[in-house]
């Protein structure tokens, strides 16, 4: 991203000028306090907003730029996990993980009226991947809160992504379930060469995983360094009141 601004049309500026790179196989963690512009950013990164200055490389090309096909192409590279894992209660976990695919092409499924027989050994090995083949059969509601959120991630793999962004990924789940959900994310990035950008509230969590953090305030980039050069108190100044 290069000098991303976002003014929302109520005329909030919520992003300003924001310049910040995700390597391929790097995990980085963003963090900052409530309404610095967390979420709006990863929008900006999906096109689900359009920036109203700036540009989003991936794939050497400016998303920003691009209509059409080329964006669809694009957007395809690009997956993203919700605090909410959201899937079909009432499917099956593979079905659930299949439906993925669609965002790689989505007329592959109007077309044929079902589950073309490919997507699904390939929705099994998504589920391999977040450790949860054995439940592939399961209805997806039976599912505890910290295996429904691997789900989703099974599903974002399945559109086979270069980006995978996280917003809150486990502010839903318990401490356990937090931490392997940060551990599925990193082993993510650094096996699949993934470029993971993710969105927390928890410090602790992002110093334990994270490969770089970055820290916003006020719809800027406050802070960009190696999680090793880091501590809790370097971090911390991030949620000070301002001053105005
Ligand atoms: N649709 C919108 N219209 C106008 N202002 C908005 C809109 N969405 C968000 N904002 C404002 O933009 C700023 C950034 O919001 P954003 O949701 O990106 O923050 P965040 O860092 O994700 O916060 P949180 O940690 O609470 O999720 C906030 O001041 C928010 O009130
Ligand atoms: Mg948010």
């Amino acid at each position: 991203m290069r000098r991303l601004s976002l003014r929302y049309p109520n005329g909030m500026l919520a992003l300003r000028g924001v310049d910040l790179d995700v390597q391929a196989g790097e995990f980085l963690v963003v963090l900052g306090g409530n309404g610095c512009g967390k979420t709006t950013l990863l929008r900006c990164v999906t096109r689900a907003l359009t920036p109203t200055e700036g540009q989003v490389w991936v794939d050497g090309e400016d998303m920003i730029q691009v209509a059409g096909a080329g964006l669809r192409r694009l957007r395809q590279r690009i997956a993203m996990v919700w605090q909410q894992p959201s899937l079909v209660r009432r499917r099956s976990v593979v079905t659930n993980v299949a439906c993925g695919a669609l965002a790689r092409n989505n007329t592959l499924w109007t077309n044929l009226g079902g589950l073309p027989a490919a997507t699904l050994p390939e929705a099994l090995a998504c589920l391999g991947q977040v450790a949860l083949a054995h439940l592939a059969d399961r209805r997806a509601g039976t599912l505890s809160g910290g295996q429904a959120q691997r789900v989703a991630i099974a599903r974002a793999l399945m559109q086979r992504p270069a980006v995978l962004l996280a917003d809150e990924p486990v502010a839903s789940l318990d401490p356990e379930a937090a931490h392997d959900i940060m551990r599925l994310l990193k082993q993510l990035a650094h096996q699949q060469n993934l470029a993971v950008l993710c969105v927390l509230h928890q410090v602790d969590l992002a110093l334990a995983y994270a490969d770089r953090i970055v820290g916003m305030r006020d719809g800027m980039v406050v802070l960009d360094q190696p999680r090793s050069e880091l501590s809790i108190d370097t971090i911390q100044p991030l949620y000070l009141q301002r001053v105005a």
